[in-house]
């Protein structure tokens, strides 16, 4: 273990300062050593008090360990604490031939990107950035839909671990007290000699703890435990990645029609340039929305096509 995780796991559980003198003496560093950590467990994101003569009290925050995230999930972790994106180191490795099931994981993104090409806001404190690579090479039309299974394991580790039903907005958004908490991008690599696909990147972006979101986002954007979480990211990491190997698929689906926000509702619809409205009656296997116009008329809805414009 790296000293400043061996600083970070007694800071955690002191509820007092403690010195700098003594963090050193325990784990027989120097007091540079442990003034280092102290800086990278705030780069982190960690939020550590320093008084002269008292020393350090952790106040907020919890710091990613990828080792526990691999010791409670069937995967492995490639940790960065600061990155462009973690599509794009996901994207790397698939270049590079990667064998999959694996996650790049960070807690700070400079070019966190969503759906249709939208920024995706990922700030260094209290967030999950993270894209799981796969390895299906399945055809096209016989891939499960990714996009709903990752959506339903986030309900049902969120529902595990903390008790809190959260809510799926069709097709890819996770929300909590009418604000989107999590968002999910799903990429896929296909062989052009094969016609298979190859490769998926799963994307999920998670606001677990973010305690501050821009102006243009605060009436949108929420947090899952904005007053301070009773788990771990590292728990919720690990029980995400476990739900979604080892749940059912079935169940999973389960899970994200009886959790959506959106089933039962009016909503309305842009169609090309054409804004169409109905009642939103079922959600395919394959992720599409059923739709009953007006008129009678049923259509089925694929996330690529539209957007909700109201529900
Ligand atoms: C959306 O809401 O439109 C999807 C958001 C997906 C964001 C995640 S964060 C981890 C991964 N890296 C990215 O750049 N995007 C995805």
């Amino acid at each position: 273990m790296k000293s400043y995780q061996q600083v970070y796991n007694i800071l955690v559980t002191e509820t007092d300062y403690l010195s700098g003198e003594k963090i050193a003496e325990r784990l027989n560093i120097s007091r540079t050593a442990v003034w280092k950590a102290i800086q990278r467990l705030q780069q982190e994101g960690l939020i550590i008090d320093s008084i002269k003569n008292r020393g350090y009290k952790l106040l907020q925050g919890d710091l990613i360990l990828p080792q526990e995230i691999e010791a409670n999930s069937p995967i492995t972790v490639q940790f960065k604490p600061i990155t462009k994106s973690t599509q794009t180191d996901a994207k790397k490795a698939v270049e590079a031939g990667s064998t999959g099931d694996t996650l790049y994981l960070s807690t700070s993104q400079t070019a966190g990107r969503g759906r249709f090409h939208r920024p995706y806001f990922s700030p260094p404190q209290g967030g999950i950035y993270m894209s799981l690579h796969i390895k299906p090479n399945l055809p096209y039309n016989q891939l499960p839909a990714y996009t709903l299974l990752v959506a339903g394991a986030i309900y049902k580790a969120i529902k595990n671990l903390a008790m809190i039903d959260v809510s799926i907005k069709w097709v890819n958004d996770i929300y909590l007290n009418q604000k989107k908490i999590a968002g999910i991008l799903t990429e896929a690599v296909t062989s052009i000699e094969t016609g298979l696909v190859t490769d998926i990147i799963i994307g999920v972006g998670l606001n677990f703890s973010i305690m501050d979101f821009p102006q243009d986002l605060r009436e949108k954007a929420g947090s899952l435990f904005p007053n301070g979480a009773p788990i771990t990211r590292n728990e919720l990491i690990a029980e995400i990645w476990r739900c979604f190997y080892e749940t059912n698929s079935d169940e999973l689906l389960h899970f994200y029609k009886t959790n959506s926000l959106v089933l039962g509702k009016d909503i309305r619809f842009k169609q090309g340039e054409e804004i169409l409205s109905g009642k939103a009656t079922n959600i395919s296997d394959k992720g599409e929305l059923q739709i009953e116009l007006a008129n009678g008329k049923k259509m089925w809805l694929n996330s690529g096509e539209i957007s909700l414009t109201k529900w």
